[in-house]
């Protein structure tokens, strides 16, 4: 069954373009669907030619597929560039590609550099190069993750570059204050996408069940959900809006280590 009620209105970003980086897949290509359905205009990009075309054919002549290494300084001008030319105008840009290749404690230096260059010095380079062409009402949403908040074995590389997003985000919503141009990152949970699908044995259901109990909501986030958020975020809605992160994590983040059971629960449990 489908959680979600509600559609994105289609009108909310009427008029306006969006850049969303690696949004070839998972939910990247979630946002981008979501951002036109909402009316925007969509620059889908990403490393996979045949899927980038793919999300761009399904949404239709409202989006455009320009295969970009977001690593790469130059790849990143041509996009601004072709989305300009073929739209006129950026108002949005969403920071979304990732690397997982985590190897915690036992990274190398040349791992730990792969990483933060696509989780974050590529989504700070993005925003440099998006800026001067970002109108005023323009916006910047970087994706966090709840995995950037809270400690983890076996892991150290991911959850500091989404930290570090995070402090980005508040750094370039003060600069970019003044030309009205709003920074803003959302975090998800465990949300349906490819990584998960693979832990799950590409089981939905099973996502739900094991995510249940670590999601007050009572199961695992969709893109779309993720997607809406990003939406709203963009339009004039949030217009007061900037420098904050918004958990988009079905509740996963206000619980603490009880993962909100009492401790009389938890003594009988122990017994
Ligand atoms: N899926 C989740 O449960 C979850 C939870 C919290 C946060 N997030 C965040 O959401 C975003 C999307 O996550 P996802 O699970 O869909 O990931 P994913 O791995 O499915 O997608 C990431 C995309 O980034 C692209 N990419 C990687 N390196 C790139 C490069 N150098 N240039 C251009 N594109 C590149 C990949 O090809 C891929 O299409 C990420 O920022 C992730 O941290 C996801």
């Amino acid at each position: 069954m489908n959680p979600i009620e509600s559609a994105t209105p289609g009108h909310l970003l009427a008029g306006k373009t969006a850049i969303v980086t690696g949004s070839t897949h998972g939910l990247g290509s979630d946002i981008a669907r979501g951002l036109a359905a909402s009316g925007a205009r969509v620059t889908v990009l990403g490393l996979d030619e045949g899927a980038g075309r793919s999300v761009a054919e399904s949404i239709g002549e409202s989006a455009l597929f320009v295969r970009t290494d977001v690593t790469d300084d130059a790849q990143i001008g041509r996009a601004i560039s072709a989305t300009l030319d073929c739209f006129g105008q950026l108002d949005f840009l969403v920071n979304n590609a990732c690397s997982y290749a985590d190897s915690g404690l036992a990274s190398g230096r040349d791992q730990w550099l792969r990483l933060l260059n696509v989780n974050l010095v590529s989504a700070a380079i993005f925003a440099q190069k998006a800026a001067p062409h970002l109108p005023r009402g323009g916006v910047i949403v970087n994706l966090g993750s709840t995995g950037g908040k809270f400690g983890a074995a076996g892991r150290a590389l991911y959850p500091a570059s989404k930290a570090a997003l995070l402090q980005l985000t508040r750094n370039l919503a003060v600069e970019l204050a003044p030309d009205g141009i709003r920074v803003v990152s959302v975090s998800p949970a465990w949300t349906w996408s490819p990584s998960l699908a693979q832990l799950a044995d590409g089981s939905i259901e099973r996502a739900d069940r094991v995510g249940a109990g670590l999601h007050p909501l009572g199961r695992v986030g969709r893109g779309e959900e993720v997607a809406q958020a990003v939406a709203f975020l963009c339009s004039t809605a949030a217009s007061w809006i900037t420098g904050v992160d918004i958990p988009v994590d079905g509740g996963f983040s206000i619980l603490g280590p009880d993962q909100g059971v009492s401790p009389r629960e938890w003594f009988n449990r122990s017994t």
